[in-house]
């Protein structure tokens, strides 16, 4: 069973002192946590320059600060992204660190779930592939600084869909970066529509959801002229939001007229939207946002993929009627 880390780390290279929040951090040495700096004082420029001189690459802060280090990083990461100082490599780790801290958040008791050991690994792997993509890079650094709730939405959707990938059919291992790729880039589209639509609280009117809806198509318009994605990724950013009875966007394709790869994307991307909140904070239990999912979308997914979607995010639900 895996067991709750209840450190979590963060790349030295994307702290920039004294405006980085109060809290206490610290350092690993030989499997242990020691304490750094005490919350109460602040992580000056001479903090930094001694940990990066002592070959220090991550710091690590407690699990129970992260809500105010995403907090600090939501309001951050355009313009870190869009600095000179940081370099290419220190983008890519600050991508990857904030990544990886995201993950467990599909789950609902990520105390118990082995699974998230595993979609820890799938997402490690496909965040080192990556890294050595720069195109691929850049379009996650353009999500992350547009929309920083599409980004951490992103993170999750792929994490469920290369674990439902995983549990349901036998990919490659370049299949899964494929999957994993196409899946972290699936709303790519969405950094050509204004904030204004996508950070609105209430609901979109009739003109704001049709150039919602055109994110499809404009993000693999766009990627696809870059010629860096293989066919699968570009699938999946242009028909996530098809539906298996034949009332998605943008084409309004049927069942298997569907790539596989769109439809497990499509699923989890509507399971992360109903149990996540913008903020990233739980709303809606599992088991109801399956149930809604067969009941009240019924037909817009096949039956087999919520099946294995139920197993993958109800397993301790389960559990517990059982017992
Ligand atoms: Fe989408």
């Amino acid at each position: 069973m895996e067991t709750k880390e209840l450190f979590v780390p963060i790349s030295l290279e994307s702290i920039e002192p004294v405006i980085f929040p109060d809290v206490a951090l610290y350092i690993k040495t030989g499997g242990n946590y020691v304490l750094y700096k005490s919350n109460g004082r602040d992580f000056s420029s001479h903090d930094h320059e001694r940990l990066t001189k002592n070959g220090i690459e991550f710091i690590f802060v407690s699990k129970n600060d992260m809500d105010v280090i995403t907090g600090h990083m939501e309001a951050n990461a355009e313009r870190l992204l869009k600095t000179d100082v940081l370099s290419s490599k220190a983008k890519g780790k600050m991508i990857f660190q904030t990544s990886i801290n995201f993950v467990d958040d599909i789950f609902n008791n990520p105390d118990k779930s082995a699974d998230l050991g595993r979609t820890r690994r799938l997402i490690e792997n496909l965040m080192m592939y990556l890294s050595d993509n720069t195109d691929a890079v850049q379009s996650l650094e353009l999500v992350m600084a547009h929309n920083y709730h599409t980004f951490v939405h992103s993170l999750q959707v792929a994490s469920l869909t290369l674990l439902i990938h995983s549990e349901e059919y036998s990919l490659s291992h370049s299949e899964m970066l494929d999957v994993g790729t196409g899946a972290i880039l699936h709303d790519f589209g969405k950094i050509f529509v204004p904030q204004e639509i996508l950070n609105k609280p209430g609901r979109l009117n009739e003109y704001e959801v049709r150039v919602l809806k055109r994110h499809p198509e404009e993000g693999y318009e766009f990627l696809r002229k870059k010629n860096v994605l293989s066919p699968v990724s570009l699938a999946i950013i242009r028909l996530h939001h098809e539906r298996c009875n034949g009332t998605g966007y943008p084409l309004g394709l049927e069942n298997l007229d569907i790539p596989r790869s769109a439809q497990v994307t499509g699923v989890a991307d509507v399971y992360c939207a109903l149990t996540t909140d913008k903020n990233g904070n739980k709303t809606t239990p599992s088991h109801i946002a399956v149930q809604l999912m067969r009941e009240e979308m019924k037909g817009c997914f096949a039956p087999h993929l919520l099946n294995t979607l139920e197993k993958l995010v109800c397993k301790e639900d389960v559990q517990q009627i059982i017992l």
